[in-house]
């Protein structure tokens, strides 16, 4: 079946994928790709605006995404991944953007704020105050129609969509203007109850540990303060352990809310009952990741195929972006 529209979604290599990732777009993105031509960019050259000075990670890191998206069941028959440095044609496309971008609109992009904090950036570098117009062509190259993401990521998929009406009006119309695709879970919050789920936050946990270690730090998850006594009633809406029962918990949430208010049931049980719900969603992960631990060349060779492949789709697109900005001076002689 040929599959009518495209989706662009991805991910800076940074280490290992956590639970974050996937309810914020993993799980989307496996239940779309038999009906979306999937492209996945694993994100080296984003990655780069934090990690430049440490630049030696990242081919670890690379393949760690990838094994990661295998593992939790993405299809190299359904999805093209790519790696974004190994596309040329996607520096060449931002370079071209970033003419009709004002850096008074990337200064106001509240992600970069937050992040900038984050990172305590008071002097940002060109790279990280424009990654949003790398971001855009990663998602334009294949001119994506929808893309699945978590909330944080929206002001770049509104500047993506600013780009393409400013490209197509400039010029010519080349590109669509693509959509978001929000998960049921726009914020997953880490352990430790307050923020994001984040590896520089140290609070997540992550979709290759294993099952001891996931109970573990299941016990360590921040719950309802007022509680001391296990017969103490609960307040399960001020309470992470809680917030996970809803997102991995279907079956037994009703109940679990019901016997914390009631204070029938007691902290270490209710976690204990959270770390099984998780690795029942996590095992079939860990035995799909065997395979690729066992055959790491595999992965090397989906990568490879994924990015030739994507390559010729963007070299496509950018005849046609040099055609509409009229860059294409030899080519009719
Ligand atoms: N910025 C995204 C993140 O930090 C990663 C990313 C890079 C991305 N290029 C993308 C996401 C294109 C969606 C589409 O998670």
């Amino acid at each position: 079946m040929k599959k009518e529209k495209r989706i662009l979604t991805g991910d800076r290599p940074t280490g290992n994928l956590h639970l974050g990732h996937y309810v914020g777009s993993l799980e989307n993105r496996l239940k779309l790709q038999k009906e979306y031509d999937t492209f996945l960019i694993i994100a080296d050259v984003q990655a780069l605006t934090t990690n430049f000075e440490t630049p030696e990670s990242l081919s670890k890191d690379v393949r760690q995404v990838a094994e990661d998206y295998l593992a939790v069941g993405i299809d190299p028959e359904e999805t093209t991944i790519l790696v974004q440095s190994m596309i040329p044609e996607i520096a060449e496309l931002t370079i071209y953007y970033s003419m009709f971008v004002t850096i008074n609109q990337l200064q106001r992009n509240p992600t970069i704020k937050s992040e900038s904090k984050q990172y305590g950036y008071q002097d940002m570098s060109y790279g990280f105050l424009g990654y949003p117009i790398s971001q855009a062509a990663d998602i334009t190259f294949c001119n994506a129609d929808l893309v699945p993401v978590g909330q944080d990521q929206l002001p770049h998929i509104e500047q993506t969509r600013k780009i393409v009406r400013r490209f197509n009006q400039l010029y010519e119309p080349v590109f669509k203007e693509p959509e978001p695709l929000i998960s049921r879970v726009p914020r997953l919050v880490g352990l430790d109850g307050e923020n994001k789920m984040s590896k520089s936050l140290d609070n997540a946990i992550y979709l290759n540990e294993s099952a001891e270690e996931v109970i573990k730090k299941v016990m360590t998850a921040k719950t309802d303060p007022a509680r001391i006594r296990a017969d103490d009633p609960g307040h399960p809406e001020v309470c992470t352990v809680f917030e996970y029962h809803q997102v991995f918990n279907e079956h037994e949430v009703n109940e679990i809310e019901k016997s914390c208010k009631a204070g029938t049931i007691g902290c270490v049980d209710c976690k204990k009952r959270l770390g099984r719900a998780l690795n029942e969603l996590l095992e079939p992960i860990r035995e799909r990741r065997q395979k690729y631990i066992k055959k790491p060349e595999l992965i090397d060779q989906i990568i490879m195929a994924g990015t030739k492949k994507a390559k010729s789709v963007a070299e496509e697109t950018m005849k046609q972006v040099r055609e509409a900005m009229k860059l294409d001076y030899f080519n009719n002689k």
